[in-house]
């Protein structure tokens, strides 16, 4: 069996941008993975065979192409079920992104069970992705949206859940498993125990976790769970949106069209099976099979040893990045409670400035508000730069990032 040390090594390899140089032919150090993945050829390979092999309509056409096409569609929905222990897959629906996910659930569930009075429970330190939609929807409803608030160390307060769900209007808490700014790892069960015992549904906004560490859906017991491909090695414009059966039947359709009927007539239509009532459309094809095959790149890597890589990489930053003058790290050093993501400033240097700067020799960090305005005024901050891991980063990657920094440091007086 091959080492992890070398499974990582060689994985390098399958990434062409990688590759590349930037700047002043600056080898590129990618370090934004928690914006979007860089792609193997694998994922690349397998849309462009879909388009020069397979190419057709899905669920329609009785024709050869049509039958592989629908084949090739179909088969990544089982990869998905697999994947994240989700025994049925009537309950995986394709939608563009989690932003695309919540939005649904915002619209097609919000706008039935929500009345007026009602509370949607969010964080303090979610993506707006799962902040706007819910405002939308509670407004359309005359419902309320609350808070919980999250402590110093980058960690959700409880106490909080549990003054809201004693009110008894709780219809739903949303969270995201993963923080995409502190990287902090939601204690999801010990959210999920409260709320189901106070009988309030539960959605996971999974778009930092999934593509970071085994998760098994059925295991979590929430009600709904969203992720996007492109944060996981697959294509942009392509993410799944799973929802229990028993909840998922009380929802009505999001957008009405082709393919989610079963019969159209003048004034009234009646719904095709689940999942294809929420399905409208011709849908992503050839980036449903991108991520069929970002599943088996994963897969075929095991996300134990995902997780282990960036537990690696991020106790050696952070303990890097605790050395360089005038830096604050935000969020928790508790490594078993934080994913790949280390946000940070520096004194009141500006991190689009520190950005600008580490870009000259080749380094991608994100700099700004990262979509969490919420948190960013929890933190008194306007914005915050961030490096975020993945498989194919090195400690390298990581030295080169700290050199530049002291560089700043420098540069600032700091
Ligand atoms: C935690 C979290 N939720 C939601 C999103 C939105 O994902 P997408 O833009 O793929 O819809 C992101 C993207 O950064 C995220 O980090």
């Amino acid at each position: 069996m091959q080492s992890t040390e070398s499974l990582f090594e060689n994985i390098r390899n399958d990434f062409p941008i990688l590759k590349r140089t930037v700047r002043d032919n600056k080898p590129l150090v990618y370090l934004d993975n928690a914006s979007t993945t860089q792609k193997p050829n694998q994922v690349i390979d397998s849309i462009a065979d879909y388009y020069q092999n397979h190419n057709a309509n899905i669920h329609r056409a009785v024709y050869a192409l049509a039958e592989e096409a629908t084949e090739a569609y179909e088969a990544t929905r089982d990869k998905i079920a697999n994947f994240l222990n989700i025994k049925n897959r009537q309950e995986i629906i394709f939608v563009r992104g989690t932003t695309e996910a919540i939005n649904l659930v915002a619209y097609a569930w919000g706008r039935t069970h929500l009345k007026e009075g009602d509370a949607v429970v969010t964080t303090e330190y979610e993506h707006h992705s799962n902040i706007v939609p819910w405002q939308l929807a509670t407004r359309a409803n005359h419902a309320k949206l609350e808070y919980i608030g999250m402590d110093d160390n980058g960690e959700l307060i409880l106490d909080d859940l549990d003054k809201h769900l004693a009110t008894g209007k709780v219809k739903l808490v949303t969270f995201s498993l993963v923080s995409n700014v502190l990287g902090t790892i939601t204690d999801a069960k010990g959210i999920i125990e409260k709320c189901r015992a106070a009988g309030v549904l539960t959605l996971i906004d999974g778009a930092q976790a999934v593509p970071h560490m085994k998760v098994d859906v059925e295991d979590l017991g929430c009600d709904f769970f969203a992720f996007s491909g492109h944060k996981m090695l697959g294509p942009t414009g392509i993410g799944v949106l799973w929802v229990k059966k028993s909840v998922l039947e009380t929802m009505s359709p999001f957008h009405g069209g082709g393919d989610m009927i079963r019969e159209v007539h003048k004034y009234e239509t009646t719904w095709n099976d689940l999942p294809y009532k929420f399905e409208a459309g011709t849908p992503n094809i050839a980036d449903v099979v991108g991520l069929g095959s970002a599943v088996d790149y994963l897969t075929k890597i095991g996300m134990d040893n995902v997780r282990e890589h960036e537990i690696e990489l991020t106790k050696y930053a952070i303990e890097k990045l605790s050395a360089v003058k005038g830096l604050h790290i935000y969020g928790t050093k508790d490594i078993s409670k934080r994913g790949g993501v280390v946000s940070f400033n520096f004194a009141d240097v500006h991190p689009h400035d520190v950005a600008q700067i580490i870009d000259e020799e080749g380094i991608a960090v994100r700099s700004g508000h990262h979509c969490a305005q919420v948190l960013m005024e929890r933190l008194d901050v306007a914005a915050t730069s961030r490096a975020s891991f993945y498989i194919y980063n090195t400690r390298q990657d990581i030295d080169i990032l700290v050199n530049s920094l002291n560089t700043v440091a420098k540069v600032f007086k700091l």
